[in-house]
């Protein structure tokens, strides 16, 4: 029996599955608005199967955009225009979730595919970065960040609040903080972006101060039957890796008793002088480590989008759902491919009937 096909629980939601598409920006929403870009690319990812489809790393302010193509949740116009894609989700049986986030000092870049690195101070898309200090990420991303005064802080969580608040209101019935990938919330934990000196800087405890009471406030208004969930780096790469992995996991561990369901395992990104060991399954120990140090449900993603590892992740208890991102970009029908070489029987029926019916003796 597959380990990769059972069900999950979490909260009041069941995935039919344990595989994810993690979220996966798309870079072509207007002024912060999803359009029918998204509705069809996030339709056919549910269409294809998986248990949970998140949708996209959704700035809660137009600020916190990483690109001028980010998708933004920061006003109810911009929230109604998601309410197609969490039901096309919905009608392929799937569940809707979506990632909330402010991209901090790394906001304010261009595209992918027009250079990754920050828009030009003279050109009129750019706009000012904010940050924990008022130091720049280097490499591409060489834009020096204001330091955030306490007004911000407060600002910027409780512009976390109102993502949130209507995250559920359009419908979503998952919230996953993007507290990763050196944006702001990752920035904050991080000594090599916060110098402060003030009680969000310095300690492990002032570092970790933004990250757990944004998800305190979020946590009152997103309801207690929903799963919700974080995406946190854990470690760097940087050398200093166990002692930030226990600093990590200590505070994934405050995170739990504040209320979160589940830690999806990351890289921190946070600087650019890194060695990640980049490979199949590079985080499946750290992940499993994690998960027992902080007896929380886990997922991960980066190299699991094979279906013989997926499937050996979860039976060896070292992931409880996997993020599969870009094979599903390849091949959104990848959990039915999946389900047909791991010898599920009745592979089709992961595909919604209409599709299933004629698939089932092909
Ligand atoms: C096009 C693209 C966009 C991404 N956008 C996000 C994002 O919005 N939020 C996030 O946490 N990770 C993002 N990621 C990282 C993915 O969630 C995932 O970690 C990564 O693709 C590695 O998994 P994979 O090896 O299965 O592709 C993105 C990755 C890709 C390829």
């Amino acid at each position: 029996m597959s380990a990769l096909f059972h069900s999950f629980k979490l909260k009041d939601v069941t995935l039919r599955n344990r595989i994810a598409v993690p979220p996966m920006c798309q870079y072509m929403a207007v002024d912060g608005q999803v359009n029918d870009w998204h509705l069809s690319h996030y339709a056919s990812m549910a269409r294809g199967g998986a248990g949970l489809v998140i949708v996209e790393a959704t700035a809660v302010s137009a600020e916190g955009r990483i690109t001028p193509g980010c998708a933004g949740i920061w006003n109810d116009n911009l929230a109604v225009a998601f309410a197609p894609v969490v039901q096309a989700i919905k009608a392929a049986g799937s569940v809707p979730g979506i990632q909330i986030g402010h991209a901090g000092r790394k906001a304010s870049a261009n595209l992918p595919w027009e250079g990754d690195d920050h828009i030009a101070a003279d050109d009129a898309r750019g706009w000012g970065t904010i940050a924990p200090s008022a130091i720049a990420y280097g490499a591409g991303l060489p834009k020096q960040p204001a330091s955030m005064t306490r007004d911000d802080i407060a600002r910027v969580r409780q512009n976390f609040v109102d993502a949130a608040r209507r995250a559920h209101e359009v419908g979503f019935e998952w919230l996953e903080l993007h507290f990763a990938h050196g944006y702001l919330a990752q920035s904050f934990f991080s000594a090599h972006s916060n110098q402060r000196d003030d009680i969000y800087g310095g300690s492990v405890e002032n570092r970790s101060r933004f990250l757990l009471e944004t998800l305190k406030a979020v946590r009152e208004v997103w309801p207690e039957h929903l799963p919700l969930t974080v995406r946190f780096g854990v470690i760097e790469y940087d050398g200093r890796d166990e002692q930030t992995l226990l600093e990590s996991i200590g505070l994934i561990r405050q995170f739990k008793s504040a209320g979160m369901d589940m830690i999806s395992v990351s890289v921190g990104f946070t600087i650019p002088e890194t060695s990640i060991p980049w490979g199949p399954a590079f985080l499946g120990s750290i992940t499993e480590r994690v998960r027992k140090e902080a007896n929380v449900p886990v997922s991960s993603a980066w190299g699991f989008g094979t279906p013989t590892i997926a499937e050996q992740v979860v039976k060896d208890q070292q992931l409880d759902v996997v993020m599969v991102g870009r094979a599903h970009l390849a091949n959104p029908h990848w959990t039915y491919f999946a389900a047909k070489e791991l010898g599920i029987e009745r592979a089709a029926w992961t595909l919604p009937v209409s599709h299933a019916h004629w698939l089932e003796r092909y």
